[in-house]
């Protein structure tokens, strides 16, 4: 539980590489997410090359954060094969989450940068990496060793919970 309680959105990173076996990691806890009818729809794209980071921090008014990020993780979809396609966006939901909260567990800091559902960020990301059109970008990770810290703050509200008896 610890990672969910320590995970904040950190946009500004250090120069430190991450280290392949980290990213890895991190890879590995995104896929372990749970998918409807278990039809895991994601593909993981790994952005290093500095010029695509730079046009990936371009694609809205607030993916600018990504900029100076050693590493943009792009998580995309599957648009072909897909047992319930309809579903796809909500498991890349939970994927992206699982690999935010792998940033953290990693010590390492990171930002959902909402590209799905807008179909025009989704163009222009798919765009930048150059996949087909059978792919489709649902949202940028910048990623990095942290360069701000931030403490979580509570949202707990026990209003919002309805106890049916
Ligand atoms: C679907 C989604 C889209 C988001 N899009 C952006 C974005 O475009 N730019 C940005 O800086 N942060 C973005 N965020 C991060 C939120 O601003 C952040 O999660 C929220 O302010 C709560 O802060 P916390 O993550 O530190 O708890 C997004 C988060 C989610 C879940």
């Amino acid at each position: 539980m610890k990672e969910i309680f320590e995970r904040v959105s950190i946009r500004k990173y250090t120069d430190k590489p991450v280290e392949p076996e980290k990213l890895e990691r991190l890879l590995r806890a995104a896929m372990a997410a749970p998918s409807a009818g278990d039809q895991q729809p994601w593909e993981f794209f790994v952005v290093t090359d500095r010029e695509m980071i730079e046009a990936l921090s371009k694609v809205h008014r607030y993916a600018g954060c990504a900029k100076d990020a050693p590493v943009v993780i792009v998580p995309c979809y599957r648009t072909e094969g897909l047992w319930v396609p309809q579903y796809a966006q909500i498991d890349m939901a939970i994927a992206t989450e699982n690999l935010l909260l792998a940033i953290t567990a990693e010590g390492l800091g990171g930002v959902w940068l909402g590209i799905a559902p807008e179909e025009e960020r989704m163009d222009r990301v798919a765009q930048v990496l150059g996949i087909p059109p059978t792919l489709r970008p649902f949202a940028l990770v910048p990623l990095g060793y942290p360069a701000e810290s931030r403490t979580q703050e509570d949202r707990f509200d026990p209003k919002r919970i309805h106890y049916l008896a």
